[in-house]
Parts: C-alpha cells; sequence; structure tokens
C-alpha cells in the first residue's frame, strides 16, 4: 500500500533534476503521474520528447502508473493540455508540483528586456497557467487536493546575478500565500517548496565532486515534496519549506514594530522616523544568505 494510491499527479519539468525524482517517488507511494516537459537546455531553448519519455519509462518499469506530456508551461493550451492528459488516462487530478523552470542569469545593469522576460515567463506564469486549469479541476471534483510551488531562496531571501529569476519566485511565494487562503474552503493545500540540490540548474554553482553529488543529491528533497501531498499532510498550506540535502527547515515570518503612536494621533515626522530607525537598527535580525537556510 503506498500512501497515495488512487491519486493523480501532474509534475511540471519533471524530465530531469528535481522534479524526476519528484515524479519518481509520487508513483512509488502509489500516484499515475502526468510527467510534463518540455525538454530543452537549461535556458529554455530547445524541446525534445526524450527526457519526459524516459522517466515513464522509469516509472513503468518499477510498477507505476505514467504517461509522458510534452507541452511548455508558457502555453495556456498546453497546460489544459496536462490535465486532459491526467484526465484521459487516469481520470482526475489530485496533485500539482510546479516545478518547471529555467535560468539566465545576469547582474542586473547587464539584464535585457529578454531574459527578464523569459524567466517570469516559465517560473511565474508558467506555474500560473498549470494551477489555473488544474484548480477548476480540483473544484469540479470537489475532493480538496495538494499544490506545490517551487520557489527558491534565490526570491525568499536574495541571491546575486537572479533578479529576474529572484522576482519569479518570490512572486511564486505571494501566489501561494494568496491561493493558500482561498484553497482553505476547498480543502486544496498550496505550500512553497525553495529546493536546494545538484542538478542540470546548479552543476556548475556547485563543486563538482562525489561527496557533493552525495550531499546534494535531489532525490533528498522529495521525500518532504511527497508528504505533503498525502492526506496526512491536510492541515498543512501556505507554508514555505526549504529543504536542501537532508536539511527540512521551515521559513516563517517575523513582524518588527519599530515605533507606533496611537493612530487617532498626527502622523510621524520625517525626523522622528528616522530616530526611531536609527534607535532600533542594531537590533533588526540581520540579512541572510541563500546557504544559511
Ligand atoms: P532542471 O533544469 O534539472 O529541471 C528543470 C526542468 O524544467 C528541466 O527538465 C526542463 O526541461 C524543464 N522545463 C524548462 N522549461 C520548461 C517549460 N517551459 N515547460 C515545461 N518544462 C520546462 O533543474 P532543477 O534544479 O531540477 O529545478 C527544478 C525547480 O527547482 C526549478 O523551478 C528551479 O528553479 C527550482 N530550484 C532548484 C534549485 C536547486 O538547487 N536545484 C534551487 C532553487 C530552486
Amino acid at each position: 500500500m503506498g500512501k497515495l494510491d488512487g491519486k493523480v499527479a501532474i509534475v511540471t519539468g519533471a524530465g530531469g533534476g528535481l522534479g524526476k525524482e519528484h515524479a519518481l517517488l509520487l508513483a512509488k507511494e502509489g500516484a499515475s503521474v502526468v510527467v510534463n516537459d518540455l525538454g530543452g537546455a537549461r535556458d529554455g531553448t530547445g524541446s525534445g520528447t526524450s527526457m519526459a519519455d524516459g522517466v515513464v519509462e522509469e516509472i513503468k518499469a518499477a510498477g507505476g502508473s505514467a504517461v509522458a506530456n510534452y507541452g511548455s508551461v508558457t502555453d495556456d493550451d498546453a497546460a489544459a493540455g496536462m490535465v486532459k492528459a491526467a484526465l484521459d488516462n487516469f481520470g482526475r487530478i489530485d496533485i500539482l508540483i510546479n516545478n518547471a523552470g529555467i535560468l539566465r542569469d545576469r547582474s542586473f545593469k547587464n539584464m535585457t528586456d529578454a531574459e527578464w522576460d523569459a524567466v517570469i515567463e516559465v517560473h511565474l506564469r508558467g506555474a500560473y497557467l498549470a494551477t489555473k486549469h488544474v484548480w477548476a479541476q480540483m473544484l469540479e471534483q470537489g475532493e480538496g487536493g495538494r499544490i506545490i510551488m517551487t520557489s527558491s531562496t534565490s526570491g525568499l531571501i536574495g541571491n546575486f546575478g537572479q533578479t529576474n529569476y529572484g522576482a519569479a519566485k518570490a512572486g511564486l511565494a505571494g501566489f501561494m500565500r494568496v491561493l493558500a487562503l482561498e484553497g482553505m474552503k476547498y480543502g486544496i493545500t498550496v505550500n512553497v517548496l525553495a529546493p536546494g540540490a545538484l542538478s542540470r540548474m546548479t552543476e556548475d554553482l556547485m563543486p563538482e565532486s562525489d561527496e557533493t553529488a552525495e550531499r546534494m543529491d535531489p532525490a533528498k528533497v522529495s521525500p518532504t515534496v511527497v508528504w505533503l501531498c498525502t492526506p496526512d499532510a491536510a492541515k498543512v498550506t501556505g507554508r514555505q519549506f526549504c529543504v536542501s540535502g537532508n536539511r527540512v527547515s521551515l521559513l516563517s515570518w517575523q513582524v518588527d514594530t519599530i515605533t507606533e503612536k496611537d493612530s487617532m494621533e498626527g502622523p510621524w515626522t520625517v525626523e522622528e522616523i528616522g530616530e526611531a530607525m536609527e534607535n532600533s537598527i542594531d537590533s533588526w535580525p540581520k540579512l541572510l544568505k541563500p546557504m544559511e537556510v
């Protein structure tokens, strides 16, 4: 018996890296999986069928159930096609893992409009489109659901040279926070994953060694994702999980009041605000670096 027997999942960008591991583990736990992947290069150029096909073969060889889908998450019809593939092959949809992604890193002063747009398009609009079609189907089924947005510490904390990527990833966290509230009455949970793993996307950002390959194996991220998709996680929504190697962390919010006066009094002066800032600035939480989470 798997924890997801009878469930149906879509994983976008599941032809390699993290998405592939999520798809394999979802299938191992009994879910039928639509393995979506455009099959292009790391920067989003090109396309092909072999990446998605390879993962489907692997799932089937292990006794699981899966179907390939080659659409781009940036295309509305293709996003609708992913849900159609789930319904045609498996009759329903319970789980969406928004995982597809590309990189076009550049320091902001050198970034082109095309680099900005391509990254926002795949990560933010891509997750929006897939979620839009899945959401409608989940509401029609009336049995709840599970949605994961793959964000990044780049967006939640900050990372040099990734303004486009960070903006898209922070956008996904905002999308999640609002959708989680809207999903509560339908039993649909929506959570954020900020992963850390060695993949095609990060291979030139991490040291090349067997030790890194072992420590940052993308398969180490998937158990948290799969658990969030089980009935056991019905109450977990609106949360941000950082999962890097074998460390699982919750990234939560803290509100620090700097100064306050009665709301019926007039506004602060600029000088008063400046004084309050100077008096408290040394006690503010320090800015984190992505690797610290
Ligand atoms: P990856 O490059 O191995 O996987 C991304 C997959 O998305 C690829 O298989 C690619 O073909 C697919 N894809 C790209 N554009 C697509 C499109 N338009 N439609 C459908 N599929 C498309 O990289 P990785 O590391 O597995 O990344 C997975 C997700 O995790 C991404 O959203 C990435 O931004 C995020 N992430 C990864 C981190 C890491 O340490 N590996 C850190 C933070 C976030």
